[in-house]
């Protein structure tokens, strides 16, 4: 037997090399063999033929062959039509068993590269949102699943704390908070800078339906004459600037903590703000932009098929994409990275465009290195999320929503958990699990209707489903150990049914499945994966003893099976971000 523990896949890309010269990825054309046909596993063979010229039978003959040699004794093939079928023998199944057992299984060793992750990165007026948590668990995901496949990983946020939005809930809390403070009224940070920022608004929409233009409200007025203080550094301002801002970190950074996730490096806008401005004002010495009468600065992108883009407003405060330049070079500058993603919602799509063409326009060299990952919305049962409507749900009351899902619809009807004090860390495990799963269970560029019931239903496509799963996976394992420990060679004899080998084939493709999701950077193939694997094994644990006192030998077998599946879905949650109980 190869002592390498290769599988079938990876002997037959090794075979295409040596007898082909071809560097050829065959796992796309691997599927399991129809049902009509004799066999395990099948390679698709037309690709590999059209690509050599060759027919489809001798290339089948060929590689058969030479996969045979390599796993003497355990398999055999047939080529039928252009598919090159293989049929396991039982003992590739004790092979591929005995390979998952070993850890090296989960960590591939692709070629490492320094990538840069930022996500989140929220503005400073308001509580992180649904919106924010979808961005963040596909962030973190990403990060967590190209870690898994050997990259070096920076998980970054820039907190955008400077500019008109944090001016307009200063304008407010001056004008209307009478000096209190987020103690006073026992509120979060951030929902108390939040509270200010709607006063605002619903300010401004009053004085608009007086007086329909902007530049006739007072209050905007007053929130830009802020931010002119502020850049020119007003200390009165900047002292409030920085205490309402303090509050807002206190919360958001209770808000990560509640939902787990965290960050290698924390930038603020208000310190690289700076380098933006500077880098515009080169440019514009070196004409790549240029000025208006009334001072303001822009880059012209009408050739490129994009529009005039300002870069400095006419009194020189900069704006958004401002800081965005300043901080692409600052990183670039500091970091040595080989790849930056920004992680941001897809209604950014042209900003990012057009920061990449300025980029371009001043002639960095990194440029190819960036790039935007884009993903759709989250939308309510009633319709987009609108703050001024109040459609909108924030993180916090989300997360509290969960645990009391989590109680209600499974703890009080199923659980076996007797503690109160266990019932409520397993609340906060459960709906949170459940909240996690359905965001990343659905591709990033597609939208999601968040319905907060759906998401625990300990027999729905769901967090809890595959909690559940494992839990009851550990309570087999507790079992079995308490009826004898391990028994080590009884390898030889042995023979599988349907329901192990369908067990041990989906289980070994993980390593697959991982490459194939960091490739995409798409967390929803590891989600769906767990999901099938969960769905194997609760199909095997409906049709099969799998502990049987009278067979301590094949229980042992299936204990292997079962530990590795336990491995497999913990190892897959916790890419997910998502914790497991060994008990529920
Ligand atoms: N703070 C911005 C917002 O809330 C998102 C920032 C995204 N990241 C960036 N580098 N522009 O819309």
């Amino acid at each position: 037997m190869n002592d390498h523990f290769q599988s079938i896949e990876e002997i037959t890309k090794e075979s295409i090399f040596v007898l082909y010269k071809l560097e050829y990825c065959p796992e796309l054309d691997f599927q399991y063999t129809k049902k009509e046909y004799p066999g395990d596993l099948t390679f698709i063979l037309f690709s590999l033929s059209k690509k050599l010229r060759k027919p489809a039978e001798d290339i089948g003959k060929n590689i058969g062959t030479y996969v045979q040699n390599q796993l003497k004794g355990l398999i055999r093939f047939s080529i039928i039509e252009g598919f090159l079928n293989f049929i396991f023998e039982d003992g590739y199944y004790i092979f591929l068993l005995k390979r998952m057992l070993n850890t090296n299984f989960y960590h591939l060793k692709l070629p490492s590269k320094k990538i840069m992750i930022e996500y989140s990165s929220p503005n400073t007026n308001k509580p992180l949102h649904l919106g924010h948590v979808r961005n963040i668990l596909i962030g973190s995901s990403i990060a967590e699943i190209l870690k898994m496949v050997g990259h070096q990983i920076i998980k970054i946020q820039i907190i955008n704390d400077r500019g008109i939005h944090i001016c307009k809930s200063m304008v407010a809390w001056k004008k209307f908070g009478k000096g209190e403070t987020p103690d006073d009224v026992n509120m979060k940070g951030d929902h108390f800078v939040g509270k200010y920022y709607s006063l605002f608004d619903k300010i401004y929409r009053e004085e608009l339906s007086k007086v329909p233009k902007e530049k006739n409200s007072s209050i905007l007025n007053e929130a830009r004459e802020l931010l002119n203080k502020w850049e020119n550094g007003d200390l009165i301002t900047r002292k409030i600037w920085e205490r309402m801002n303090r509050w807002v970190y206190n919360g958001f950074e209770e808000t990560y903590r509640k939902l787990e996730i965290n960050f290698d490096k924390i930038e603020y806008e208000s310190n690289v703000y700076k380098t933006g401005k500077e880098i515009i004002k080169k440019g514009l010495k070196k004409g790549i932009f240029f000025q208006k009468k009334d001072l303001s600065v822009w880059i012209d992108l009408t050739k490129e098929g994009f529009d005039k883009k300002l870069l400095l407003r006419s009194d020189q405060t900069s704006v958004y994409i401002t800081q965005d330049i300043g901080t692409a070079v600052e990183r670039f500058k500091k970091y040595n990275i080989d790849k930056l993603i920004y992680i941001v919602g897809k209604e950014q799509d042209y900003h990012f465009q057009i920061l990449f063409k300025i980029l371009k326009c001043l002639g960095y060299s990194w440029v190819n290195k960036l790039s935007h990952f884009s993903y759709e919305m989250v939308y309510l049962p009633s319709g987009r999320m609108k703050s001024r409507e109040g459609n909108i749900i924030d993180a916090d009351s989300l997360f509290l929503k969960m645990y009391s899902i989590a109680k209600k619809n499974f703890l009080n009807k199923y659980s076996k958990l007797k503690e109160k004090k266990e019932q409520d860390s397993s609340a906060k495990i459960i709906g949170l699990g459940a909240m996690k799963y359905y965001f990343l269970k659905v591709d990033p560029k597609k939208k999601i209707v968040f319905y907060p019931e759906k998401s625990i239903d300990f027999k729905g496509k769901t967090g809890t489903y595959i909690q559940y799963t494992y839990s009851r996976i550990r309570s087999l394992e507790r079992k079995f150990f308490n009826l004898c420990s391990l028994l080590n060679d009884y390898w030889s004899n042995i023979k599988f049914d349907v329901y192990e080998k369908n067990m041990i084939k989906i289980l070994q493709k993980y390593p697959l499945i991982l490459k194939k999701s960091s490739k995409s950077l798409n967390p929803s193939l590891i989600a769906n994966y767990v999901f099938e694997v969960s769905k194997t094994f609760n199909l095997l644990y409906q049709k099969k003893r799998l502990i049987d006192p009278l067979n301590l030998v094949q229980s042992n077998i299936c204990m292997n099976i079962i530990h590795v599946t336990g491995n497999v879905l913990k190892s897959g949650m916790n890419l997910l971000g998502i914790k497991m109980l060994d008990r529920m």
